[in-house]
């Protein structure tokens, strides 16, 4: 795991001074709520020890210069008239437009960034490298740190300065998660709730190696079947779908958006459960809910592909596991199972094997605490 000094230590190597500020804003897996979000659902995510960590000075114009450690890269942009290029910094640029678009005053900075999020996994290095350049302008622009409000305007910086639709859990979660905490929040009040970690319980982030191009494609296409569903209902979202009126009305929708309607609802509903198993610290019922879930986006929402499939077969399978299911927007990534913690290790070896011998592939599994949302780091 990176720590204070790891970065620290980099940007007096690159500055020859130590940094003014150390921030960090974490990735996230999420426990369950998938593709609940743009609904204006409920999600269960938990921050993981995973983050993307900033190291800077301010400046004193307007210019903001990083060196982006694990791309082996430098890129230099300012403030003022700032354009759409290409790459990781266009991260950095979208937030700084649209804090600015929302009226508050930054100042530039120059710093180094580093990560261990695994990129590209469904892992939600992107949100991280947002809050954590969020956190970066609030520390030296001086304005406060509003967890929800600065994921609002992390999400918006994907929707429109880099282009993908994404919904608010990733950024809300990142800056908002307290430790040991997953995080309740209700997507269209963007009211939330920390729920303490049941006792006993690891939590395995499992990563499949598959990767799909066209996500954002099929993630779009998904949404759009949503919304088709929400308006004929007459609803504002899935969120507002009663069950009984989804059984009453729902079959005159096409085969396909009843499915994904379906999903939506019954989704909503496990989060909702899933938040009192873990009240009741009761990891037999949180984890049959996960293996609903990942049935559900299966066969209802159909994210899922072989991988992720034969992943959480093999998870469920071990004696040790409560339950398993793909995680993120799916079409490969990571899966995540919750296991009992003393059985963890063991785990960890027998689903590694099992999948390599069904898939020819090596999957990395890793155990995180529920980490903590986008912070300051004192030395
Ligand atoms: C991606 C998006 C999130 C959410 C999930 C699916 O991670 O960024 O907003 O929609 O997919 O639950």
């Amino acid at each position: 795991m990176l720590s204070y000094h790891t970065v620290s230590a980099e940007f007096e190597r690159l500055f020859r001074s130590k940094p003014a500020v150390v921030v960090r804003a974490p990735g996230r897996v999420n426990l369950i709520g998938e593709h609940t979000d743009y609904n204006d659902g409920f999600v269960l995510p938990m921050a993981l020890e995973h983050a993307i960590w900033i190291a800077l000075r301010p400046r004193t114009d307007r210019r903001v210069m990083v060196y982006a450690q694990d791309m082996n890269d430098r890129a230099e942009f300012s403030l003022d008239g700032l354009e759409r290029g290409h790459g990781w910094v266009e991260y950095l640029k979208g937030v700084a437009h649209v804090f600015q678009q929302a009226g508050y005053r930054l100042r530039g900075w120059e710093g180094v960034m580093m990560g261990d999020v695994p990129r590209g996994a469904g892992l939600s290095s992107s949100a991280a490298v947002e809050m954590a350049t969020a956190r970066a302008f609030s520390e030296v622009s001086g304005f406060v740190w509003e967890p929800l409000r600065m994921a609002r305007l992390g999400q918006q910086a994907e929707n429109e300065w880099v282009g993908v639709k994404c919904g608010i859990m990733d950024q809300a979660v990142s800056a908002a998660a307290q430790a040991d905490h997953a995080l309740f929040l209700d997507c269209r009040t963007l009211e939330y709730e920390p729920i303490p970690m049941p006792a006993d319980v690891s939590v395995l982030v499992m990563d499949t190696s598959t990767r799909r191009g066209l996500v954002e494609s099929a993630y779009n296409e998904r949404r759009q079947q949503c919304e088709q569903a929400a308006h004929f209902f007459g609803v504002k979202a899935l969120r507002d779908v009663r069950w009984q009126e989804f059984l009453e009305r729902g079959r005159e929708l096409p085969r396909v958006v009843w499915k994904r309607a379906r999903h939506v609802i019954t989704e909503n509903e496990r989060v909702l459960r899933a938040v009192a198993a873990m009240r009741a610290n009761d990891p037999v019922t949180l984890g049959k809910l996960f293996n609903e879930s990942h049935a559900s986006l299966r066969n209802d929402f159909e994210v899922t592909n072989d991988a992720l499939n034969w992943i959480v077969e093999i998870a469920q399978a071990q004696p040790a596991c409560y339950g398993a299911r793909m995680t993120g927007a799916g079409f490969g990534g990571c899966a995540v199972a919750v296991v009992r913690q003393e059985a963890a290790q063991a785990f960890m070896q027998a689903v590694k094997e099992a999948y390599r011998a069904r898939s020819g592939l090596e999957a990395s599994l890793f155990l995180s605490r529920a980490g903590q949302g986008a912070e300051v780091v004192q030395e």
